[in-house]
């Protein structure tokens, strides 16, 4: 009897002391893995300082709350999670502004590689700049085929391989107005399928010859797909095609085990805005929006970020043909008071 007691102290004793240590070791690792970070020494050319903080409280956060075990049980895991999308290559439509740079923030951060997409050469020039050597930029149209043929040939012959593939670029199109189905014509009709949906069609079916078996396909939808949004229904029968489409093409490449899956946003903060919102009136709608946001904020490019990390990585690898709405409860919730 006496002799169990003294074990149970002993080992008790033994505990703490590897969770003490624990803690040493991750300050000091979370200390230098951010000062790297954001040197560039191990990443390139930095990281964006708004994630800093993330950084730190993933590195960090872990071993102040995990219960007392070996320290060498416990590294591979942290590490495992943290880094989900390492070593994948990633192709992100519209990478240079909003969301997609969002996500390409994001995956940097989770330890992805690869290409954004865009047209405009000096956003282009910017992101890459910001997020790192993993990532290259490559000027192209995604309503262009041919463009979209290069964009996938060059990012194969750089990096080897393609993992995910995410077909954010849409929303407003280049010189189309939007409206009621009454004002709407076929300039504009033309102009905005053409971006939202005859430009996703065409960035899974080029990319499908440079894709892995086993790869994961992002599609950007919308809520307006769901909702009757005033000047937004062209828009939204777009997206609603979208969302059908990662059904049907989750399908159709079930045999490659290559998953498709939809995140849709809502009202989130980004360039977007100014583009069809006269310069004054930008504020005032966002702040219009929030009414009909439950969360009671706008979102941000992040927040949809999060969930395509999820979709892209192998964590989600039981979600096919599925959509994540991503919009502060808005499309399911409707907040009256009684
Ligand atoms: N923001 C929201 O509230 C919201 C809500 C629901 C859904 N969404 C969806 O989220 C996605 C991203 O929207 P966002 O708000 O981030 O918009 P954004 O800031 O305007 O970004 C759009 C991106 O698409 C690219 N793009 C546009 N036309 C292109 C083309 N023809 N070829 C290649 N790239 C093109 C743009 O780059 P270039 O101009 O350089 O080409 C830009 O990088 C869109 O699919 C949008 O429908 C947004």
């Amino acid at each position: 009897m006496p002799k169990a007691q003294f074990t149970t102290i002993k080992w008790c004793t033994v505990d703490k002391a590897m969770k003490y240590i624990g803690g040493l070791i991750c300050g000091l690792r979370c200390f230098a893995f951010t000062i790297l970070e954001y040197s560039g020494l191990s990443a390139g050319k930095g990281t964006p300082k708004s994630n800093i903080r993330d950084i730190y409280h993933i590195y960090f956060a872990p071993y102040l709350l995990v219960p007392p075990e070996p320290i060498g049980l416990i590294l591979p895991q942290i590490d495992y999670k943290i880094m989900r999308l390492k070593n994948k290559v990633a192709v992100i439509t519209g990478g240079n502004s909003g969301i997609g740079f969002g996500i390409a923030k994001e995956f940097f951060l989770e330890g992805a590689q690869g290409a954004i997409v865009g047209r405009a050469q000096e956003t282009l020039d910017s992101s890459v700049a910001q997020l790192g050597d993993r990532f290259i930029a490559i000027k192209a149209d995604v309503t262009n085929l041919e463009d979209l043929d290069r964009v996938f040939k060059e990012t194969y012959e750089k990096f080897g391989k393609i993992d995910i593939v995410v077909a954010n670029a849409g929303g407003a199109a280049t010189g189309a107005k939007l409206g009621s189905v009454a004002e709407i014509g076929e300039a504009d009709y033309d102009k905005t399928m053409d971006l939202n949906l005859k430009s996703v069609y065409f960035t899974v079916h080029k990319a499908l010859p440079y894709l892995k078996d086993g790869s994961s396909i992002v599609l950007i939808g919308s809520n307006a797909a769901h909702i009757g949004l005033p000047a937004l229904s062209l828009y939204g029968g777009a997206k609603a095609a979208v969302i059908a489409w990662a059904k049907g093409f989750s399908l159709d490449l079930l045999e490659r085990k290559i998953r498709v899956n939809v995140v849709s946003p809502a009202a989130i903060d980004t360039p977007v805005f100014e583009k069809f919102i006269e310069p004054g009136q930008v504020e005032a709608v966002k702040k219009q929006l929030v009414q009909g946001i439950p969360v009671g904020r706008i979102g941000q490019p992040r927040d949809v970020a999060k969930a395509v990390v999820f979709l892209g990585s192998d964590e989600s690898s039981f979600l096919l043909g599925t959509e994540i709405l991503v919009d502060g409860g808005s499309v399911n919730l409707q907040p009256f008071k009684a």
